[in-house]
């Protein structure tokens, strides 16, 4: 088997799939599933903006660990390569296979075991929907402490293994310091069970860390314990509209004084993006967007409406009266709120909608952040049309989401964008992926983000606990 999409990418020595394997999956799982019927499986096969596809014949759907353990014993007795998928909504192609890896999807492991009001922790499967587990939550006033834009269809177990960051990082942590407990799957079957639902716990080495962005190449996460905070009694949301980036940062300076501990997330996009999202999507951006524009969503949560909304109206009229912001709006009824999220959350959606998308995922300085679309746009001017650069981000975390879009896929082009975007951005000492892990997409630059002694530990760890490389391959770490 060659991959056509990746001429010069060698298929490693596993197992073509046979009748024997299937029929030894047979005697774990019931026909229903496993899917080998090529309509079935295809869209298992392709990520979900649409630029990598695998050529998988087989998706396997356990339902508990024990049978994706059996499973495992299988694919290791055989060596088949597998990959796992949660929500497929992944952004590095790490969510579909390369070649022929055995699809292992836990959408099917989708049983919420316990909410702990008084602990304020969630215990559930890796297959359940974020949004599912949400709503559940909410009965209990508490709530997931990340949030993202794909929350319908990401699995907590796929934003455990990409260590997803999301909207409100600024304000509740990271997967790492909220994931309190796993349980993994390894590669040959060994279940790992690390359900602690304890906030301290230092018994030695942090082994749950190693499935927090580790992308499915370590083991299959299978249950997780997540930490959550109080639902917040107020919202509070401003959109603002800005002149330049210095202003951007100047309000965000600003955002965090004023509104200090409320603070919960703070997101901007350049015109380019809203621009997108109103002439793609028909959203309409309530401010005016002239082509310098910028705009920004300042969010709080509290636990005073009164006191909360009069925080953010203070620090609208503030920036407003500092010249920082041109226009601005205040929300706090959801749906009203909700509305003026779309012109963020679905800029993903409507820039890969009708085009081919070039995603970055960079965490930079904040003073060179959006120095970065601006420096692009010089190196891809000879493309004029062809190649449209925009930004947009979570500023609170430093992290810019820097797309180029074209109308088709083109050589030329991708070979003009990398390895340039990866290397200014080492140098000017960011990170090469900032939240959407490195997946099969930027696997072969792992070079600009550790050095080669980090690589080789890596490259240790992988061969340690996955001697035959079966786990998700040719993602993360550069083929050696
Ligand atoms: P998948 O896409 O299925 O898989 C992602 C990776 O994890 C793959 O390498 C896969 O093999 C592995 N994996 C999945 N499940 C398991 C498991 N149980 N055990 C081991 N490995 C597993 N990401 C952010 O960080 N922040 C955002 O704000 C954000 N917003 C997004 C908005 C949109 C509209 C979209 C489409 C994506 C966004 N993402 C964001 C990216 C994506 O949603 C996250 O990476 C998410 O965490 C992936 O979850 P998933 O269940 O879809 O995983
Ligand atoms: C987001 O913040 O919206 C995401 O990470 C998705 C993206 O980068 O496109
Ligand atoms: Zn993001």
């Amino acid at each position: 088997l060659t991959s056509e999409r990746y001429p010069s990418l060698k298929r490693g020595p596993f197992a073509a799939l046979n009748d024997t394997h299937v029929a030894a999956f047979q005697k774990i799982l019931s026909a229903d599933r496993i899917l080998t019927d090529p309509d079935d499986v295809a869209p298992y096969n392709v990520d979900w903006i649409k630029t990598c596809c695998g050529q998988s014949r087989i998706v396997l759907r356990p339902r508990t660990t024990e049978e994706l353990s059996a499973v495992m014993r299988i694919c290791t007795e055989h060596r088949l390569a597998v990959c796992p998928q949660g929500g497929n909504t992944g952004l590095v192609g790490g969510s579909v296979p390369v070649f022929d890896e055995v699809i292992i999807s836990t959408s099917l492991m989708n049983k919420i075991n316990h909410i702990d009001p008084i602990a304020g922790t969630a215990s559930c499967q890796a297959g359940v929907v974020l949004e599912k587990l949400e709503s559940a939550l909410e009965p209990e006033g508490l709530m997931i402490p990340y949030d993202l834009g794909a929350r319908g269809s990401c699995q907590i177990g796929g934003n455990i293994s990409t260590c997803a960051g999301g909207l409100r990082l600024l304000r509740y942590g990271s997967m790492q310091a909220n994931t309190l407990g796993v349980e993994a799957v390894l590669a040959d079957g060994t279940i790992l069970n690390m359900m602690n639902s304890l906030k301290k716990d230092n018994t030695g080495y942090h082994l749950r860390q190693l499935f927090i962005g580790s992308e499915g190449t370590l083991g299959i996460v299978t249950q997780a314990v997540i930490q959550c905070p109080i639902r917040p009694k107020s919202t509070n949301l401003a959109f603002l509209s800005l002149n330049s980036f210095k202003d951007v940062l100047s309000t965000f300076v600003l955002a965090k004084r004023s509104l200090s501990e409320t603070l919960s997330s703070c997101e901007m996009m350049d015109s380019a993006c809203v621009t997108s999202v109103e002439e793609k999507l028909g959203i309409k951006c309530p401010l005016e967007n002239s082509a310098d524009s910028f705009f920004m969503i300042v969010e709080t949560q509290g636990s005073r409406e009164d006191h909360d909304a009069e925080k953010m109206s203070n620090f609208v009229q503030e920036a407003m009266a500092k010249e920082l912001v041109v226009d601005g709006i205040t929300a706090n009824e959801p749906s009203r709120m909700a509305n003026l999220w779309q012109l963020r959350e679905r800029i993903t959606e409507s820039l890969s909608k009708d085009d081919y998308i070039f995603k970055y995922d960079i965490t930079l300085p904040l003073a060179k952040f959006y120095e970065a679309v601006e420096v692009l746009r010089r190196e891809l001017a000879p493309f004029g049309n062809e190649a449209k650069v925009t930004g947009f981000g979570h500023i609170g975390d430093g992290n810019l989401h820097l797309n180029v879009t074209a109308s088709q896929y083109s050589e030329k082009l991708a070979k003009a964008i990398e390895p340039f975007v990866f290397e200014w951005t080492a140098g000017v000492g960011g990170s090469i992926s900032a939240e959407h892990g490195m997946g099969f997409k930027k696997a072969k630059y792992l070079k600009y983000g550790k050095s080669p002694e980090a690589i080789k530990l890596m490259r240790n760890i992988k061969n340690s606990m996955d001697p035959l490389g079966i786990l998700n391959p040719y993602k993360v770490l550069p083929p050696s």
